[in-house]
C-alpha cells in the first residue's frame, strides 16, 4: 500500500508513540471509507497517545476530541501541544463505558486498535457509543482480529500467545455483532490492507519487549491473522 498521507510524518515521533500496529497506517487506510471536513466534531476512542488524532486533525481539518483511558489528558495534550495542535485537539481521560459526552454531539466515532478491549459484548455499540454520534454520522473502528473463528479451540501453536479474552474475531464475527444494534446501519466490514505494513513497523522497533508479539505472527502463524475495519452509520 502506498501511505501517501502517513508516510509525511516523523518516524521517530510515529515510533516513541505507537502502542500496536502502527496506527497512522491504519488510519489513513479506515479514512478513506470515510466523509471528513474541516470542523468536523470526532471522537477517536481509545486513541491511546493519540498519533491517528493527530493525523485527522492535521489532515482533515476536523476537531477531535481524544479520549483513553491508560494514558492521561495531561500526557496528551503536552504532547499536542508540543505540535501545535491543541486548539484541534481536545484530550479526554474516560473510560469507554463512561464517556463524558451529549448524546448526538459527534460527526464520526473512530477507534484504532481498542475497540476489542470494550467492545465485544452485545449491547456495547447501542448503549454507549452509537447515541454519542448524530444521526447520519459515521462510526468506524479497527482492530486486530483473525480471518475465520477458531471453532475448534485456538491452535496449538498459538495457545502459548493467544487466548479468547484478546477478542480476536472475525469479519463476520464483529459484522453480526454490529448488526445487532438497530441504532446503526453496518455499510462495510472487511480486512484492512495495511495488515502486514503496519504490523511490520510495530514489530521492527524495540524488539527486545516483543518477544511474544513476534512469535505469535512468525512465518505461518501469521497466516490467521488479520486486521478488522467496520463502518456504519448512525441511524
Ligand atoms: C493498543 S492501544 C492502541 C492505542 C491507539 N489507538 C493506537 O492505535 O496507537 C489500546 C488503547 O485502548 C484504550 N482502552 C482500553 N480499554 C479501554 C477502556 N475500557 N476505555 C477507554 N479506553 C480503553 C487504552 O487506553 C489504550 O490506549
Amino acid at each position: 500500500m502506498n501511505f501517501i498521507k502517513s508516510n509525511h510524518y516523523d518516524i521517530n515521533f510515529v515510533k516513541e508513540n505507537m502502542m500496536g500496529p502502527n496506527s497512522m497506517k491504519t488510519i489513513e487506510e479506515l479514512s478513506e471509507s470515510l466523509y471528513l471536513e474541516r470542523g468536523m466534531r470526532v471522537l477517536d476512542l481509545g486513541c491511546g497517545k493519540g498519533l491517528t488524532s493527530i493525523f485527522l486533525a492535521k489532515e482533515y481539518g476536523v476537531t477531535v476530541f481524544a479520549t483513553d483511558l491508560w494514558i492521561s489528558a495531561t500526557d496528551n495534550y503536552n504532547r499536542f501541544k508540543g505540535i501545535g495542535l491543541e486548539d484541534k485537539i481536545i484530550p479526554i481521560h474516560a473510560e469507554a463505558h463512561n464517556l463524558p459526552f451529549a448524546h448526538e454531539f459527534f460527526d464520526v466515532a473512530v477507534s484504532i486498535d481498542a475497540y476489542h478491549y470494550f467492545g465485544a459484548k452485545e449491547g456495547y455499540l447501542s448503549e454507549h457509543l452509537a447515541p454519542l454520534i448524530k444521526k447520519g454520522g459515521q462510526i468506524a473502528v479497527s482492530i486486530p482480529g483473525i480471518k475465520h473463528e477458531f471453532t475448534n479451540g485456538i491452535p496449538t501453536e498459538l495457545l502459548p500467545y493467544c487466548s479468547y479474552d484478546m477478542n480476536f474475531h472475525s469479519c463476520n464475527w464483529w459484522r453480526d455483532l454490529w448488526e445487532k444494534s438497530d441504532l446503526v446501519s453496518v455499510q462495510e466490514c472487511k480486512e484492512m490492507r495495511c495488515f502486514k505494513e503496519a504490523w511490520q513497523d510495530w514489530l521492527s522497533y524495540d524488539k527486545d519487549s516483543k518477544e511474544d508479539d513476534i512469535k505469535m505472527l512468525e512465518g505461518k502463524n501469521a497466516d490467521y491473522f488479520n486486521l478488522v475495519s467496520i463502518k456504519a452509520i448512525r441511524l
